[in-house]
């Protein structure tokens, strides 16, 4: 499928405010390396998280010339690099809405997690800033055909902002990429799985221990860019479709077994990768490997099926079923909190998605 353009036509637009609730994610099978534009170069599957959300308000107004200006407010304050980073993805989607030419936009963002969490919030941003255009674009344009064309647009479009953004549009279970065999996947935008999914996953919890709060010292785009040249990436992006293809079979039984072997695989996959690039570097710390060595002693001993994931850096997401909730609390307030950053831990689980506010 190619973008549904909707063709929006100039027209006078009023002064307004439209405002979108969006959450975070946390991938179970990673993507990690892209070509073309924003093309994932695997499939990915994430679960959408309920309590990391960006709330974002956008208000508009005419501009004087057809040209917009933007100004970024991230919790109160005016922030130049948030204002510089959606300017960029404005331009880049100007062929998609037209309209933001003529707009001037006053962006207020705050996220629900502790700002000094260090938890990549792009994926939350971006996809509040990608639905709250999609509202512009319904309310003056009546672009959208339906509620499902709506989503689909706005992620294609916060696909745009950062390629993991996409999958936050949808609750649940997301898949984002083609996979063989599964006609309704794109490259393009994020699919909801949640329709196939075993009960035990729809309340899977992930704590969120916060080991280290600074800004990360690479950025996902140069990581992915560094998957071009990396002499393992062709296996990578093999193991990738191998893993998306057992998650989903997985996803369907509901066996926890397999479903951490493959979690915990990719989430080891994901820093190996960054560590045999050209530049190597790494993101974990030492604290990071306290807390996996840990989570593996206990699991061997109770059974327990928890598993880790990381994301782009050094904290670690601890999944397990909502049936081990208290066992796992328990664990890791007594085992775990002396590796995290003045005892930080995000107590989230998996969410339904965007709100609009
Ligand atoms: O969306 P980006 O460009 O910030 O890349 C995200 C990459 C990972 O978080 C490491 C993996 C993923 O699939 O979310």
């Amino acid at each position: 499928m190619n973008y549904p353009n909707p063709k929006l036509i100039f027209k006078d637009i009023p002064s307004g405010k439209v405002g979108w609730r969006s959450p975070s994610n946390i991938a179970l099978v990673k993507y990690w390396g892209k070509k073309g534009t924003q093309i994932p170069a695997n499939a990915s599957i994430s679960f959408t998280l309920s309590e990391s959300l960006t709330e974002t308000t956008v208000e508009f107004s005419p501009a004087f010339e057809n040209n917009f200006n933007l100004e970024f407010l991230f919790e109160g304050k005016s922030n130049e690099i948030f204002a510089a980073k959606t300017s960029g993805f404005f331009y880049r989607i100007m062929d998609i809405f037209p309209f933001i030419n003529q707009l001037d936009f006053k962006i207020s963002s705050k996220n629900t997690f502790p700002h000094s969490a260090g938890i990549a919030s792009s994926a939350s941003g971006m996809s509040a800033i990608a639905l709250a255009l999609c509202e512009i674009a319904k309310r003056y344009f009546n672009a959208f055909s339906s509620e499902d064309e709506f989503f689909k647009n706005a992620s294609f479009v916060a696909r745009l902002g950062s390629g993991s953004a996409c999958r936050s549009i949808y609750g649940g279970l997301v898949s984002w990429g083609e996979i063989t065999g599964y006609k309704n996947t794109s490259n393009l935008f994020a699919n909801s799985l949640s329709d196939n999914v075993d009960p035990v996953f729809e309340t899977f919890h992930d704590s969120i221990l916060i080991v280290d709060s600074e800004q990360k010292k690479v950025s996902s785009s140069i990581g992915h860019g560094l998957m071009n040249s990396n002499p393992f990436s062709k296996g990578r992006f093999e193991q990738a479709g191998a893993n998306i293809l057992r998650l989903l079979d997985v996803l369907k039984s509901g066996e926890l077994i397999d479903f951490v072997d493959i979690v915990e695989s990719e989430a080891l996959s994901l820093h190996a990768m960054m560590m045999t690039s050209t530049p190597y570097f790494f993101l974990i710390k030492t604290n990071t490997i306290s807390i996996i060595e840990k989570i593996w002693d206990f699991r061997k001993e109770t059974g327990v099926p928890v598993c880790f994931t990381l994301d782009a850096g050094p904290n670690v997401h601890i999944l397990y079923p909502h049936e081990n909730k208290d066992e796992i609390v328990e664990f890791i307030n007594s085992e775990l909190l002396k590796y995290t950053n003045n005892n930080t831990v995000i107590h989230d689980k998996v969410g339904n998605g965007p709100v609009k506010i």
